[in-house]
């Protein structure tokens, strides 16, 4: 019978910090890409300008440039394409990477997508 009561508070205790920590929904959480949802959203949106490198663009395959962007780290680069980059060192690219209708986390997976088809990794 203790067993069981002390099992019992260890289980409530632990959904307690689990819901303290996961909960929320904090703005700030860390994001995990998916790159398969990446890889719909550069093939519908992207692609325009990524595929060959237009306008500036770094293209899919310009692994310097995806490392000179990587090296910004996800957070930063995550950001920069949230908000658009209006005068950046190779051109300017629209809020959103001029995707309407993509959520936060479609960016962050099609950010996650290009890199991975780049073979570059970025820190956080
Ligand atoms: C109309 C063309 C265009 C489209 C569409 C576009 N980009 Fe870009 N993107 C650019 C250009 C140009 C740059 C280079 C800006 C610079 O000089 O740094 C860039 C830069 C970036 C960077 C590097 C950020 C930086 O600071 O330079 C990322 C990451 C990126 N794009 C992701 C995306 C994603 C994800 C999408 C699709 C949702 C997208 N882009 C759609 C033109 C485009």
């Amino acid at each position: 019978m203790r067993k069981i009561l002390a099992l019992s508070i260890a289980i409530v205790i632990g959904m307690a910090l689990f819901i303290s920590c996961g909960g929320g929904g904090s703005k700030s959480a860390k994001l995990v890409g998916n790159a398969e949802n990446g890889k719909d959203v550069y093939d519908r949106v992207c692609i325009a300008c990524h595929m060959t490198g237009v306008a500036g663009a770094a293209a899919l395959d310009n692994k310097e440039r995806w490392e000179e962007n990587a090296a910004m780290g996800m957070k930063a680069l995550h950001l920069a394409v949230i908000n658009g980059v209006p005068d950046g060192k190779y051109g300017v690219m629209a809020e959103r990477g001029s995707c309407t209708d993509c959520s936060d986390q479609d960016l962050y997976d099609a950010i996650v997508y290009m890199l991975g088809e780049a073979n570059v990794t970025a820190g956080e």
